[in-house]
């Protein structure tokens, strides 16, 4: 008991530290360490994935408290499909089974899902319950939760600059006007404030080929935690590290000091 109270004084006392004014808008995060938690667990990986859920819970619900506007989880890279058929097909399961039972709380919290990657690619099953998910939440304003799922930022550039090509050779973009925002507004991200920080856990110092084009100013955030372990606290002392660096921007000190 006495150590719950202890645990719950410290959660406290770090979200006392945040500055609600210089909040990161946006904040994403690669999930990393599911399958090393199980193993330590003696577990099947799968069961790491299952508890994975938790953290995606707790991390969602601590975002939308403070006042984050966008959180973005990379939950299945392009690369993933290469990972052991059971596991791969685990996952997309756990997927639909998550979307189906979190929708009613995304609505009572407010909070609007999207998703970004090739979702076309996706099994139907898991395609037809994010479509579903993002639908029924399409008016919710409190915070969005992008999904990253069958995601490559490799892949959303050149989508992008095909579908630029695709506008200038029907004669509606002229090559000269292509400029930082009619790209930005042509990745699967067009109309969301770029991450300023970006948290990988299970102490991979790894970008992985996750939204190579809007973290080009990010703050990086590096936590040895596994992600299944990865709770509120965890999130609270990666905002009070953010808020503790000076982003400068390409200026110097004396130029972003209030
Ligand atoms: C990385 O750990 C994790 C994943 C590739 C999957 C993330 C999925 C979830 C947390 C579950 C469902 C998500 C949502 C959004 C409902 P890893 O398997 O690469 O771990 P390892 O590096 O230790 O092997």
């Amino acid at each position: 008991m006495a150590l719950n109270h202890e645990l719950l004084a410290e959660k406290m006392d770090l979200k006392s530290q945040i500055n609600i004014e210089k909040l990161p808008r946006h904040i994403a995060i690669i999930m990393d360490g599911n399958g090393r938690w199980a193993k330590q667990h003696g577990k099947p990986r799968v069961f790491g994935h299952r508890n994975g859920v938790t953290a995606v819970r707790e991390t969602t619900e601590a975002a939308a408290e403070l006042g984050v506007e966008y959180l973005t989880l990379y939950a299945f890279s392009t690369e993933n499909w290469n990972r052991p058929k059971l596991e791969v097909s685990a996952l997309m399961r756990l997927l639909v089974e998550t979307l189906h039972k979190e929708i009613d709380t995304l609505n009572k919290n407010d909070i609007r899902l999207q998703a970004i990657g090739d979702l076309s690619k996706l099994p139907e099953k898991t395609r037809q319950a994010l479509l579903a998910g993002i639908e029924n939440t399409k008016n919710n304003s409190r915070m969005t939760l992008v999904l990253a799922l069958n995601y490559s930022a490799k892949w959303e550039i050149m989508e992008a600059s095909r579908r630029l090509a695709r506008q200038v050779q029907a004669g509606t973009l002229s090559p000269d006007d292509i400029d930082e925002a009619t790209f930005a507004a042509a990745l699967n991200t067009g109309g969301m404030p770029d991450p300023e920080l970006l948290i990988r856990t299970s102490g991979e110092n790894r970008l992985s080929n996750f939204l190579l084009w809007q973290i080009a100013y990010a703050e990086l955030y590096f936590t040895p935690v596994f992600w299944p372990d990865f709770r509120k606290e965890h999130l609270y002392k990666a905002i009070i590290d953010f808020q503790k660096r000076e982003r400068r921007f390409g200026k110097i000190s004396e130029q972003v000091a209030p």
